[in-house]
């Protein structure tokens, strides 16, 4: 026949396409799970710093629930809340909200708080303040972020919450001030939204799953 070599080439070309079709599905669903995984523990690892000294035995990251922007925490972006369980009992949040008035624009930041409303750690995961000035917010750079450790609403009381060349109880970073106020201002709005909307907190459902899908 005389279209039998176009005949056959099709014919290999077809099988070549299938035999890769199937290389990449296979390839897709060995590693897919794997990613997540990798994914998953990379998650529960960069939470780590806010919650130092907590026992609870849950997986974190799959109580994950979005607070779409506007909401009443600190920063114009979507806010995260990650709920933390001994059992079924909730004994923290990790609050990933961002502080609006850095120098350089917003500080994204991760503040531990547990059930009776104390900070568990803070930890700076992105922002654009100067090297040598306010980048000394970063835990690799310096202690400053430690001092919130074991502090609360009320301590120090409202008038305490300021660096101390401003009146507080706060260390600043020498030669950068606007840094350190912003963190300051985020960590307390995000404790009195804690203190004010604790319930809520914990009922809401994680990401993925509404209201009637129980
Ligand atoms: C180029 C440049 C970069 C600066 N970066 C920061 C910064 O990242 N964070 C900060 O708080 N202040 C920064 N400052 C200093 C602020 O303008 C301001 O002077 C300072 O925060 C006030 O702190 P002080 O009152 O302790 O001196 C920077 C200043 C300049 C000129």
């Amino acid at each position: 026949m005389a279209d039998t070599p176009v005949l056959k080439s099709g014919i290999t070309l077809a099988v070549i396409a299938a035999i890769c079709t199937a290389l990449v599905a296979s390839t897709y669903q060995l590693t897919h799970e794997r990613i997540a995984a990798n994914e998953q523990a990379w998650l529960e690892q960069s939470l780590q710093p806010a919650l130092s000294g907590l026992f609870f035995d849950s997986g974190v990251s799959e109580s994950r629930v979005t607070i779409p922007a506007p909401h009443a925490l600190p920063g114009s972006e979507d806010a995260v809340i990650y709920r933390v369980y001994s059992g079924d009992t909730p004994v923290a949040a990790l609050f990933v909200v961002s502080a609006r008035d850095g120098y350089a624009g917003a500080i994204r930041l991760l503040i531990g708080v547990d059930i009776d409303g104390v900070v568990t750690g803070v930890h700076v995961l992105s922002h654009r303040e100067t090297p040598g000035l306010g980048d000394r917010i970063e835990s690799t750079k310096s202690d400053w972020v430690k001092q919130f450790d074991g502090r609360s609403l009320t301590d120090p009381q409202a008038s305490g919450w300021k660096i101390r060349r401003d009146g507080g109880e706060f260390d600043q970073l020498t030669g950068a001030s606007v840094t350190p106020r912003a963190i300051i201002k985020a960590i307390r709005e995000t404790l009195g939204y804690f203190d004010a909307n604790r319930a809520a907190v914990f009922a809401a459902p994680p990401d993925g799953q509404d209201e009637t899908s129980e």
